[in-house]
C-alpha cells in the first residue's frame, strides 16, 4: 500500500471512516492504523475520532516523494526518487546507484554532511531549508556538449522560479542561479564515459530555498541568498521541486530534439554575466575583460586586452572597481 495514497484519501476536507478507508485500499482496519501511525511519524498531523473516523490537518515540509509526485506527468525526470533523511552528498549517492536505477532517477536528501560545490569547494546543505538533488542522466551527447547541458539544468531552474514566484532570478555563467547579486542556487555536474561518450551524467543541484540570511554561516552572509529573502515570503518546496523537475524534463526533451539553443537564448537573455566587467579562472589562466557573449557551444566569451577569448568552464567573478 502507498503511503501518497492515504494520504490522498485523508485529504477530503472532511473525516473518513476507518472502515471506508479499509474498504477503499482493501486491506483491513487494523492495516489503516497502522499506517496512519507511520505518517504520524512522519510529520502529518491526523485527528481521529472515534465515530467520524479520520481527518488530514496538515503535511509536513518533507520533500517525500509522493508528495513532490503529486499531479506530475513526467515520463522520465522523477518518475523515481530515491529519498533519504541525510546523506553525505547525493552525487556521491547517484555514482554508487548508477549502473542499477534507470534514466531521470532522482535522488534527494534533506540534509546533506558533506555536499560538494564546484572546484572542490563544499556546499552548505541544511535540513528542512533547501533542496538537494541529483539527477541521473545518460544523455546522447558528446561530451563537448556538457557545457549547453550545464546551462539547460540552471536554465529549467530559473523557469521554475518564475512559474512557482512570479520572479525571475538570473543564469550566472556556467551554471549558477542569481537575485540581485546573491547566489541562489549552484549546479555540479559530475560525468564518466569513454573518450567522445557520455555514458553517465550526474547533475547536481543545490537551492537555498528557505534560509534567512542569518541561517547562513557567517561567510557566505555577503554572496548567498535564498528564494524566500528574494520572494519575501515563506517557499512551499514541493511545489517547486516538481515545478523543477516539469521544467527540467521539458528543457531536455527539447534538446535531445532540437539542440540548445532555447536553452542558450534564455541564458543570453537572463543573464547575470553578459555586459559585466568579470574575472574568469579556468583553471589554466585567469582573464580579466568584459564578458560579452555565450558562443554556441556554451563557452564564454571574454573580451581583455583588445582580444576574445573562449572560455569552456571556470569560475566567473565579478569585476566592480575597473
Ligand atoms: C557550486 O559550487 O555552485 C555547486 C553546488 C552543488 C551542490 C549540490 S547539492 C546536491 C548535489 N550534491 C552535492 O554534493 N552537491 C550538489
Amino acid at each position: 500500500m502507498q503511503l501518497g495514497t492515504v494520504v490522498e484519501l485523508l485529504d477530503q476536507g472532511a473525516f473518513v471512516s476507518g472502515e471506508d478507508l479499509a474498504t477503499r485500499l482493501g486491506v483491513s482496519r487494523t492495516m489503516v492504523w497502522k499506517q496512519i501511525q507511520t505518517l504520524r511519524e512522519l510529520g502529518y498531523k491526523i485527528k481521529a475520532h472515534p465515530r467520524r473516523g479520520y481527518h488530514l490537518v496538515s503535511r509536513p515540509d518533507k520533500l517525500y516523494p509522493w508528495e513532490v509526485t503529486k499531479g506530475l506527468a513526467n515520463q522520465l525526470i522523477g518518475k523515481t526518487i530515491e529519498y533519504y533523511d541525510e546523506l553525505p552528498s547525493t552525487n556521491q549517492r547517484a555514482k554508487e546507484l548508477l549502473t542499477s536505477v534507470d534514466e531521470g532517477t532522482v535522488v534527494l536528501a534533506e540534509m546533506q554532511t558533506a555536499g560538494r560545490g564546484r572546484l572542490g569547494r563544499g556546499w552548505f546543505s541544511p535540513p528542512g531549508t533547501g533542496i538537494w538533488l541529483s539527477i541521473i542522466l545518460r544523455p546522447p551527447f558528446s561530451p563537448l556538449e556538457l557545457p549547453k547541458l550545464n546551462l539547460l539544468a540552471v536554465v529549467a531552474l530559473s523557469r521554475a522560479v518564475k512559474n512557482a514566484l512570479d520572479f525571475r532570478p538570473l543564469v550566472k555563467w556556467p551554471n549558477d542561479l542569481y537575485y540581485e547579486d546573491r547566489k541562489l542556487s549552484g549546479i555540479l555536474t559530475e560525468v564518466s564515459g569513454e573518450l567522445g561518450r557520455l555514458e553517465h551524467v550526474i547533475v547536481g543541484v543545490g537551492i537555498n530555498v528557505n534560509q534567512r540570511i542569518n541561517d547562513f554561516p557567517p561567510e557566505l552572509r555577503t554572496k548567498a541568498g535564498s528564494l524566500r529573502m528574494a520572494a519575501g515570503c515563506f517557499v512551499d518546496r514541493k511545489d517547486l521541486l516538481r515545478k523543477y523537475l516539469q521544467c527540467f524534463e521539458e528543457e531536455y526533451f527539447h534538446a535531445l530534439e532540437q539542440g540548445f539553443n532555447r536553452s542558450l537564448d534564455y541564458c543570453r537573455q537572463y543573464t547575470a554575466t553578459l555586459g559585466r566587467p568579470v574575472e574568469v579562472d579556468d583553471g589554466r589562466k585567469v582573464y580579466r575583460g568584459e564578458a560579452v557573449a555565450i558562443a554556441d557551444d556554451g563557452a564564454l566569451i571574454i573580451e581583455h586586452d583588445g582580444q576574445r577569448s573562449r572560455v569552456m568552464a571556470g569560475d566567473v567573478q565579478p569585476l566592480f572597481d575597473r
